[in-house]
């Protein structure tokens, strides 16, 4: 049996499947990833552009950053396989997508069931007063946004390192995993705690693990059951026509 066969037959078999997806998912959509050669932190270091201590620093230069990635992002839009999950979702085969993506092109595509992880780069908030702005309520310049009450420059609710997982996200996404019977690895490299447990207790808990990905892993020879090796624009598409043809 091909690993597609073999990954469907684990799919049409699970009572709960999940997905954990990462930067790689949407890098077919002209988003960079980060740890490829031609990724992010290749240009950035992230110890100085992506930790909360270096933006309580200096927003100004970590804004710069963000608004050369707004140039990519804005103009991105869903490819194959965020098409392919959401599909999944519709086949009543994929419960839940756990993301460490902040570009909402898996709610774009149509996904409804998507924890983001790491948040979401539309939202802004002060890490000051504690406010929050919804995308609708800034347009967003040339300038850093400075917060409406209290003056400060505004930080896109996303992740930075040594901020901890919004909570809600975490509960949820520990539940899928203690339930999970599958969990599908797209894009994601696997080495940034916690999301990087995800798979890790899915798997110990007997579940199966199916990973895509351009390259190996830590993950693929260690507690992958099922790797399909290529672009998730490409094997997603695949693996969602075996399971149509297996309907
Ligand atoms: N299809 C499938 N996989 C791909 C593709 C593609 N078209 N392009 C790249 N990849 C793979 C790479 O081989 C790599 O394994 O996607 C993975 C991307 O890994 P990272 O760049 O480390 O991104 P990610 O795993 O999402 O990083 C996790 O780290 O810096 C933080 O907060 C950031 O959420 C991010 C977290």
């Amino acid at each position: 049996m091909d690993n597609f066969a073999e990954a469907a037959k684990i799919i049409k078999n699970s009572s709960l499947t999940i997905a954990l997806t990462g930067a790689g998912v949407s890098v077919e959509s002209g988003i960079p990833d980060f740890r490829s050669p031609t990724g992010l932190w290749e240009k950035y270091n992230p110890a100085e552009y992506a930790h909360i201590d270096a933006f309580r620093r200096d927003p100004r230069k970590i804004w710069n950053m963000i608004f050369e990635l707004m140039g990519m992002t804005t103009s991105a839009q869903p490819n194959p396989a965020h098409l392919a999950l959401a599909e999944l979702e519709d086949m009543g085969l994929l419960h839940s997508i756990i993301t460490q993506n902040i570009d909402n092109l898996h709610q774009r595509a149509g996904s409804k069931n998507v924890i983001e992880f790491h948040g979401n780069a539309e939202y802004l908030q002060c890490i000051y007063c504690g406010a929050q702005y919804s995308p609708e309520e800034f347009v967003i310049g040339t300038e850093p946004p400075v917060c409406k009450s209290c003056n400060e420059i505004l930080k896109p609710s996303v992740i930075f390192f040594g901020e901890t997982i919004p909570y809600n996200a975490l509960l949820e996404s520990q539940k899928l995993a203690n339930t999970a019977e599958a969990v599908l690895v797209v894009g994601t490299s696997a080495v940034v705690y916690p999301a990087s447990s995800i798979p890790h207790i899915v798997k110990s808990r007997g579940g199966s693990v199916i990973e895509m990905n351009l390259e190996q892993t830590v993950l693929t020879s260690s507690i992958t059951d099922v790797y399909l090796q290529g672009s998730a624009g490409e094997t997603l598409p695949i693996l969602v026509d075996q399971l149509r043809k297996s309907e």
